[in-house]
């Protein structure tokens, strides 16, 4: 096979050299960067599915899954800071791979990231579908609940009650829709709106955490822990290790329940995994980073640190205010004020979270849109995917492909199993990052490395395992399961019928002025 075959790998000066004819100017700073990645980071998963994981899988212990999925994040954000610093100008884990294990792994790794950022992108939308019925209802709008939901989806009313069954999300559909038509004018996140629409994000959370304590009831944070249902036999041994234990066997061979008890605090951090994607949005940013060997890792760092502490108190504030049984709501926080007699306040984050849900869906689409050009441009996908509009100079094809696509998944599938393929996704993602810093302190260990990973190989070698154990939790539920291997099977069948054969790695092909040659990163001067 000409070039290396499938293990062929893009040399790192051909990875800056295509970044180098970008037209991006230099300017974003450490602080700019962290509210990048706050910018990413905060939507759906605290505004929405929080709500759900409690209700149905962890309770009060809903703290416990942040807390866990945090850990998980900053091992994984530890190892992409490492990357993020050996190949400084570019950004995406699509890169990397196709700079250290070679092309099919980038190919597998592009899957991925269409799972983690184009159906991540269709689950905001949802989330926001919700906010926004909500919000109508306020103002005594009812928008007919048939149209508020995916097919089979019961629609309850704020009691509970099942009031119609979906036929698709309207709403949901029409922001994507709009959100495609900013993206092919080329309007893309400005520096100055990213960082209001944070502001108002962030003020948002905090005055929810600030004035919901006052009405924290303690009792409700008690049991922390929800006893598992159904009880395990009588006379299994219930102390906090032994549970801990069988959660973990019960996950590996898929036979635990996990509604409440030890596994469902693992559920449940496996699916406000969710919460947490878009940290490694920073990484992208590489090309505009004004220092990034630096910056980058300070901005992955820092944004997820504070999203992780203002997570951890959300949920706390929010079990303690509203029982969490009856959190499964598609906008739990406004409830949970509602509950505290604020409607006022209720209205504005409201407001507030459709304003940081619609940002979220732009950057969300914007890099799927920017995965698949990087990956046209390689010969991987069909070139009409970055054949530009000659009047708005963005990838106009391929950004309505995404649109279209994100549309119709987030109109007809539920936010659960949207939420969950993101979820599998991105575990897999960065699972395959976690692994890469090791591959590659085996196979380069002269790289320069101007941000090295602590404590290693123990960090990576925990990320990999997290990784796989909320992989597995997730993977229990049958139609993610089927769905995930059947869209790599096609995928990877994809990649031999086609891309092989197409790669201009592949054929030698001259890549943005650079001859295609093997890998030579850049190594410590000594
Ligand atoms: N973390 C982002 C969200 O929760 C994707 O919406």
């Amino acid at each position: 096979m000409a070039n290396g075959g499938i293990f062929r790998r893009k040399s790192v000066a051909q990875i800056q050299s295509e970044h180098e004819h970008g037209e991006l100017k230099r300017t974003l700073g450490a602080l700019n960067l962290t509210l990048l990645g706050i910018g990413c980071i905060i939507g759906t998963g605290i505004f929405v599915l929080t709500g759900r994981a409690a209700a149905e899988f962890a309770g009060p212990g809903i703290m416990i899954s942040f807390i866990i999925t945090g850990t998980l994040c900053a091992f994984v954000a530890l190892c992409y800071a490492e990357l993020a610093s050996v190949l400084p100008v570019s950004g995406s884990a699509y890169s990397y791979s196709y700079a250290s294990m070679g092309e099919i792994m980038a190919w597998i790794m592009g899957l991925l990231l269409i799972l983690e950022y184009g159906l991540a992108g269709s689950t905001v939308a949802v989330g926001w579908s919700g906010y926004l019925v909500s919000l109508l209802k306020d103002i005594g709008i009812t928008f007919p609940p048939a149209l508020t939901a995916a097919p089979g989806v019961e629609v309850k009313d704020a009691a509970g009650n099942v009031v119609a069954t979906g036929i698709m999300n309207l709403p949901a559909m029409v922001a994507l829709l709009a959100v495609t038509g900013l993206l092919v004018r080329g309007v893309t996140e400005s520096t100055t709106v990213n960082n209001i629409v944070v502001v108002i994000k962030v003020a948002v959370v905090i005055a929810f955490i600030g004035i919901g304590a006052f009405y924290v009831n303690p009792d409700l944070w008690s049991p922390l822990i929800p006893p598992q249902e159904p009880a395990p036999p009588a006379g299994t041994p219930m102390d906090i290790w032994s549970q801990i234990w069988r959660a973990l066997a019960g996950i590996v061979s898929g036979e635990t329940e996990s509604r409440f008890g030890v596994s469902g605090v693992i559920h449940a951090a496996a699916v406000i995994f969710f919460a947490y994607l878009g940290f490694e949005a920073v990484s992208t940013a590489g090309a505009e980073s004004r220092n990034p060997a630096r910056d980058m890792p300070i901005g992955i760092l820092a944004s997820l640190a504070i999203c992780t502490v203002l997570y951890i108190l959300t949920s706390a504030v929010l079990v303690g205010i509203v029982p969490y049984h009856s959190l499964d709501n598609p906008a739990p926080i406004a409830l949970a004020v509602n509950e505290i007699g604020l409607g006022w306040f209720a209205i504005l984050v409201k407001i507030g979270a459709l304003a940081g849900l619609s940002s979220v869906m732009l950057v969300l689409l914007y890099g799927q849109t920017r995965i698949f050009y990087t990956m046209s441009r390689d010969g991987l996908l069909p070139d009409i995917l970055s054949r530009v509009h000659p009047k708005f100079q963005t990838p106009w094809v391929n950004t309505v492909v995404v649109g279209l696509l994100a549309c119709a998944a987030a109109g007809f599938m539920s936010l659960d199993k949207l939420a969950d393929l993101s979820n599998v996704g991105a575990l897999t993602a960065f699972g395959v990052v976690c692994a890469t810093v090791i591959y590659l302190r085996f196979t380069s260990p002269d790289l320069a490395r101007p941000f090295r990973v602590p404590l290693y190989p123990v960090v990576p070698i925990l990320g990999v395992l997290m990784c796989g154990l909320l992989l597995l939790t997730l993977m229990r539920t049958e139609h993610t399961r089927n769905f995930f291997l059947g869209y790599l099977a096609i995928g990877i069948l994809v990649y031999f019928v086609y891309s092989m054969r197409s790669s201009k790695l592949g054929k030698g092909v001259l890549v943005s002025g650079h001859e295609a040659e093997p890998m030579e990163l850049p190594h410590k001067d000594n």
